[in-house]
This record gives structure tokens, C-alpha cells and sequence, in this order.
């Protein structure tokens, strides 16, 4: 048996497979966002530790399955967050998240130290504000008594490993959204570091990501049921995490994730950077590949905002019957006509990545009339979100990235309405994996690579994966969809002056 934790930004989801890949248990555990100012987002570290815990435990006792026939584990997270840690390993200050968007100053600080042509061919990525880099430079500038007791900086999903081996690691998918890593060469770039006067002993050991960095530390042993024969493997950050869950592991195949962020993401042997740095090129699980990766902050957050705010109703019936509110905000936005009846939303509640770069940037309604109801006001949410897929997708087309094989994966891949939606902007078929948790079947894979029952990534994908569904583009759909696209971009370009 094999575990994968996914540590995502609603909850912790934690699964133990066999090693054909079928889902055994599965637990999960939800936690806040804090949002201290307008685009700032902070999460409690010891919030990830307890969940992990709980769910670990949880999946262990509630299969019956010895924990000394868990040969694996694997950890995949959000990427980019930054955990600093004291001497003693206690949390300093909250996590500042990926969709965090408070250190633009300090981004045009990393551009002008590390220079901008040199920052991309080293990190193969501009200065952005969503990265771990900037995030630490915020810290030094605004709170500096918490810089000077800092000893160790980690990644979410590296704190959780923290607590489970005692060991300080990461590997390189995730340690490429730090903008510490050289990229191409997949180590830590000593350039970038002393440019930044970051210490180098803050950082963690990095490795590949079915590497094995430990095993489990016999207190934990003894609280979870694991045993501390279990190897835990370098794991992945979320997005690279779900590339293998989902076979995305060879040039030509791609998905697309719809969580809180929205994500298109393409397998690449090489590394191929978009000099507009409007998509990230990050290494891959896969060792020695890469990917490229074209980013929207607020896809299911998004509607995950609009539930919460607007669709109570729906939130209290789901709770009474014992089903997802998602359920009926499905079933409305299957009853609204393609284009939501004129009425555009664009997703950029926490600023935005791909295309804009612009972390000033919010959401808009547009067109918004009286004849409109909630139920456009949801269609309209799940298109406006759907066209900044198309937006990602459109810039890897232009990069000359091979998409054959699209998969869709993360809450909004199971939605068959919004399946269809993206197909029908993409028009080329969406498929589906049975497995639902992406990123924990990914990162599971890596550990039963690590723990060496497969001999590489690739031969653990035709055994664990099963493709599900497959959705076509209707006829005509496409065209009506690339309309309504040509007037959901021109908007941005009408209010981008006005967002400063
Ligand atoms: C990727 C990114 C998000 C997070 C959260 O660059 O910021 O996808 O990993 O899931």
C-alpha cells in the first residue's frame, strides 16, 4: 500500500491506495484562509500539521491495513508558501501564502539585484509576487526581529515532512516556485542567493521527487499506525504532484486543475521559457524534465466565494441532504444558456498571473442587467474562470507546446458541466482519471517508485492509472465561446490603468 497527502489550500486530503492505484480510504480535513489586508493571505502551519496527523490516522485505523504494509508515502502541497521555523523548529509567523500578492516592491527589488535577463535564465521565471523569494525579502523588510530568528525556511508540504521524519528536505518541482532554484541545472542557484543575501543553511536539502528523503520518526509511528519502515519520498508540489496522478509524465500531454487556483500545465523534455514570463517553467517530477504551467489565482476560489457569500441557501440544503452544495450550483449553470445571457465575469479576485502579471488587478461583472439572476451570475463565474483557462492555454499554443492528450483534473474537472465548457473553448477532447484526488495519486506513485516497487515514474503511471470520461466539444460551441472570449479580453485591457 501507498499513502498520498495533498495538502491543498481548503483542506488536507490524505489517501492510501493499493499499488494498482485503487483508493482504499481517504480522509480529509478543512482549515482557513486569512486575509489580514486586501490581497494578502496567511495559513497557520500548525492548521497543515494537525491535519495531516489527523488524516494519516484516520486513513490507517479506519482501513484496518497494517502499517508495516505501507511501504510509501508521498507529500504534495500548494507551492510557494513560506515556512520559517526558530531553533527549536517552532513557527514564527504565519505562512504567507501562494495567492498572497503584498511584495510588488520587493520583486523590483529582486529585479534590480539579481537583473532581469539573469533572473530568468537562472530561475526561468520573472521576479513575481506569488513566489517564495519575495516572500522572504518582505519578511526581512517589514519584520525584522522575525527574519533574525528565523533558522530554516520550508515549503508547506516540506514543514509536514518535517514533522513526520524529522528531516529537512524538498525537491525540485516545488523548490522551483522559490525562484532560489536554478532552474535548468535543478540545485540552488549560489548567484541568486548571494545577489538576495539569503543565507544558503536556511534552505532545505533538495532532491529529485521519488527520491526517498526518510522514514517515519516512531512517536509518529505510534500516533498514526504508520511504521517507521514507511518511506517518505521528495513528493511534488501540488501541480506537478497532479501531473502524474494524471499519466502527464511525456511530451504532448497536459491537464487542466481547477482548485482554489486554476492551472494549465504541459510535460516538456526540454526547458522551454516563455520570454513574456507569462506562464512558469518549473522542473517536473519526472527527473530530469520540466513543465510549463500558465497560472489563474482565482479559479474555484472564485466560486468557492460566490457559494459562500451568495449561495447560503444552498450551503444549508446540502448539509440537511447529506450532498455537496456544488451539486445544485451545477445543476443552475447546466440551466443557463452558453454566454450566461451577456453577463462576463472576470476571475481576478487575488490579482492575476497568466496573461496579466498584475497583482493590482479584481474581479468584474460585466453587462450585468436586470433580467439577470443567480443562476448567470454562477454561469458567468464558471465561464469567466473557464476563458482564463483558454487564456493559459492559448499562450502554450503560441510558445509552440505540443498539447495531444488534455486531461482535467481538481474540483472543477469534476464537474461534467464545466468539463464541457473547457472542451468546448479548448475544442479538443477533455478526459478524466477515475482517481479524484490528482496530486495524492501522483505524489503515491512517486513513493512506490522511491520504495522501490516501480522501476520509474512512467511504468508506476500504466499501472496506477485509469482513465474515466472523455468529453468532445459540441459543434458550434467553440466558435459561440470564441466570441464572448474576444470581449472578456478586451476588458482588462479597458480597466488595467484603472486597477492602480
Ligand atoms: C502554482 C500555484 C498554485 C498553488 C496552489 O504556481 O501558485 O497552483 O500551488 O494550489
Amino acid at each position: 500500500y501507498l499513502i498520498g497527502i495533498d495538502l491543498g489550500t481548503s483542506a488536507t486530503k490524505t489517501v492510501l491506495f493499493d499499488e494498482d492505484g485503487n483508493v482504499i480510504a481517504s480522509a480529509s480535513k478543512e482549515y482557513p484562509m486569512y486575509q489580514p489586508q486586501n490581497g494578502w493571505a496567511e495559513q497557520k502551519p500548525e492548521d497543515w500539521k494537525d491535519a495531516a496527523l489527523e488524516t494519516i490516522t484516520k486513513v490507517v485505523k479506519e482501513s484496518g491495513v497494517s502499517g508495516e504494509d505501507i511501504k510509501g508515502l508521498g507529500i504534495s502541497g500548494q507551492m510557494h508558501g513560506l515556512v520559517m521555523l526558530d531553533e527549536d523548529n517552532r513557527v514564527i509567523r504565519p505562512s504567507i501564502i501562494w495567492c498572497d500578492q503584498r511584495t510588488a516592491k520587493e520583486c523590483e527589488e529582486m529585479t534590480q539585484k539579481v537583473g532581469a535577463e539573469r533572473m530568468i535564465e537562472i530561475t526561468a521565471n520573472p521576479a513575481l509576487t506569488g513566489f517564495t523569494a519575495s516572500k522572504i525579502l518582505w519578511v526581512r523588510n517589514h519584520e525584522p526581529e522575525n527574519y533574525a530568528k528565523c533558522r530554516h525556511i520550508l515549503l508547506p508540504k516540506d514543514y509536514v515532512r518535517l514533522i513526520l521524519t524529522g528531516e529537512y528536505a524538498t525537491e525540485v518541482s516545488d523548490a522551483s516556485g522559490m525562484q532560489l532554484l536554478d532552474v535548468p541545472n535543478r540545485c540552488w542557484s549560489d548567484e541568486v542567493l548571494e545577489k538576495l543575501e539569503i543565507d544558503k543553511a536556511l534552505l532545505a536539502k533538495v532532491c529529485e521527487s521519488p527520491e526517498v528523503t526518510g522514514t517515519i520518526l516512531p512517536e509518529i509511528a505510534e500516533m498514526t499506525g504508520l511504521s517507521e519502515k514507511t518511506v517518505v519520498v521528495g513528493g511534488a508540489g501540488d501541480n506537478a504532484a497532479a501531473a502524474v496522478g494524471t499519466g502527464v509524465v511525456k511530451d504532448g500531454k497536459a491537464f487542466t486543475t481547477i482548485g482554489t487556483s486554476g492551472v494549465v500545465f504541459a510535460h516538456s523534455k526540454n526547458v522551454t521559457i516563455d520570454p513574456k514570463g507569462r506562464v512558469h517553467t518549473f522542473c517536473c517530477a519526472v527527473p530530469g524534465c520540466w513543465h510549463v504551467m500558465g497560472v489563474t489565482q482565482g479559479a474555484g476560489l472564485s466560486l468557492q466565494w460566490f457559494r459562500n457569500n451568495f449561495c447560503q441557501d444552498y450551503m444549508k440544503k446540502a448539509e440537511e441532504e447529506g450532498c455537496d452544495a456544488y451539486d445544485y450550483i451545477n445543476q443552475d449553470v447546466e440551466s443557463v444558456p452558453l454566454g450566461a445571457n451577456r453577463l462576463i465575469y472576470l476571475p481576478y479576485l487575488m490579482g492575476e498571473r497568466t496573461p496579466h502579471l498584475d497583482p493590482d488587478c479584481r474581479g468584474v461583472f460585466f453587462g450585468l442587467s436586470a433580467i439577470h439572476t443567480r443562476k448567470d451570475m454562477l454561469r458567468a463565474v464558471m465561464e469567466g474562470v473557464s476563458y482564463s483557462m483558454k487564456d493559459c492555454n492559448d499562450i502554450l499554443q503560441e510558445m509552440g507546446v505540443t498539447v495531444d492528450d488534455m486531461m482535467a483534473c481538481g474540483g472543477g474537472g469534476r464537474s461534467a458541466v464545466w468539463r464541457q465548457m473547457l472542451a468546448d473553448m479548448y475544442g479538443c477532447t477533455v478526459k478524466t482519471v477515475a482517481a479524484k484526488e490528482g496530486p495524492a495519486l501522483g505524489v503515491a506513485i512517486l513513493a512506490g517508485v522511491g520504495a522501490g516497487i516501480y522501476e520509474s515514474v512512467e511504468a508506476a503511471c500504466e499501472k496506477m492509472i485509469h482513465t474515466d470520461k472523455s468529453c468532445d466539444p459540441i459543434p458550434g460551441n467553440t466558435e459561440q465561446y470564441e466570441k464572448y472570449h474576444e470581449i472578456y479580453k478586451s476588458l482588462y485591457g479597458c480597466l488595467k490603468e484603472q486597477y492602480k
